[in-house]
C-alpha cells in the first residue's frame, strides 16, 4: 500500500495543486490530510472548494479549530481574513473534522501530538530559528501507548521522519502551503509505503508557482508573506500576527 500525506496547506491552492500533480505522478492508493487547511491570505475558499471535492481523510489543525472556536476579534489577522469569508455551512464542515484518526488500524493521524494540536512533536519549532529534533526520550514519550506502525503529525512545517527503536515510524510531511525555516519555497509532502510488511517514508519537495502565491498575499494586503512564500527562510513568528 502506498499513501500520500499532506499537511498545513494554509489556503495555498497553487501549492496544493502542484502537490496533487506530483502525487498523481507517483501514484497512490489514498491521500491523508493532517489539517491547517485554510489559514493563509491566499485562496482559502478555492482551497476549501478543492478539498471538499477531494474528500481526503482529514483531521483538524489548530488554525481550523481557531476558525470555528474564536470570535473574530480574538483571531490573528490571517485567521480573521479567512473567517470573514466562511459561510455557516463551510464553518460546520470544518467543525466536523476530528482531532485524530486511525486509518486501517495501521496509521495514526494527529496535527501536533496525539493530545495537542499546538505542541510540536518532531521539532523544537517556534523557539526562534531552532528547528532541531528533540531528544529521543522526548520523542518516544509522546508515542507511548500508540500501537500503530505509522504515526503521522504536522503543525511544525518542518518535514522529518523518525524510526523508533521498536520499528514504529513517525512522519511529519512538512507543509504544503507555507515553508518556514526550510530554506526552500518548494511545497512539501510525504509518501508512506508498506512493502513486505514494513512501512517506509520518503519526503518530497515540489516546486510550484510560489511567486503567484506571493502575489495573492500581496493582493490581500499581506505583503509580508511574500518573502516567506518565495524563499522559505522566514520564521513562523513573522507570519501570524
Ligand atoms: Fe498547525
Amino acid at each position: 500500500m502506498r499513501l500520500a500525506v499532506i499537511s498545513d496547506i494554509h489556503g495555498n491552492r497553487l501549492a496544493l495543486e502542484a502537490v496533487e500533480a506530483d502525487i498523481a505522478h507517483v501514484g497512490v492508493d489514498a491521500t491523508l490530510n493532517l489539517g491547517d487547511l485554510l489559514s493563509g491570505p491566499l485562496d482559502p475558499l478555492g482551497t476549501l472548494e478543492l478539498l471538499q471535492a477531494r474528500d481526503y481523510p482529514t483531521i483538524m489543525g489548530n488554525h481550523d479549530r481557531w476558525l470555528v472556536e474564536r470570535p473574530p476579534d480574538a483571531m490573528d489577522t490571517v485567521d480573521r481574513f479567512v473567517a470573514n469569508q466562511l459561510d455557516a455551512g463551510q464553518r460546520e464542515w470544518l467543525r466536523a473534522l476530528p482531532a485524530t484518526r486511525v486509518i486501517d488500524g495501521d496509521i495514526f493521524l494527529c496535527h501536533g501530538t496525539p493530545t495537542s494540536d499546538t505542541i510540536p512533536w518532531l521539532d523544537n519549532w517556534w523557539r526562534g530559528r531552532d528547528t532541531t529534533l528533540p531528544d529521543e526520550a522526548a520523542v518516544s514519550l509522546v508515542a507511548e501507548g500508540l500501537d500503530h506502525p505509522v504515526l503521522l503529525c504536522g503543525h511544525t512545517h518542518i518535514s522529518r521522519m523518525v524510526r523508533l527503536r521498536d520499528g514504529r515510524l513517525i512522519v511529519n510531511p512538512g507543509a504544503v502551503g507555507l515553508q518556514i525555516n526550510h530554506g526552500s519555497p518548494d511545497a512539501r509532502y510525504a509518501i508512506i509505503e508498506r512493502r513486505a510488511g514494513v512501512w517506509a517514508a520518503s519526503l518530497r519537495a515540489v516546486p510550484y508557482d510560489c511567486a503567484g502565491a506571493a502575489r495573492q498575499a500581496s493582493d490581500h494586503d499581506f505583503e509580508y508573506w511574500g518573502e516567506a512564500l518565495t524563499t522559505g527562510w522566514a520564521g513562523p513568528g513573522e507570519l501570524f500576527r
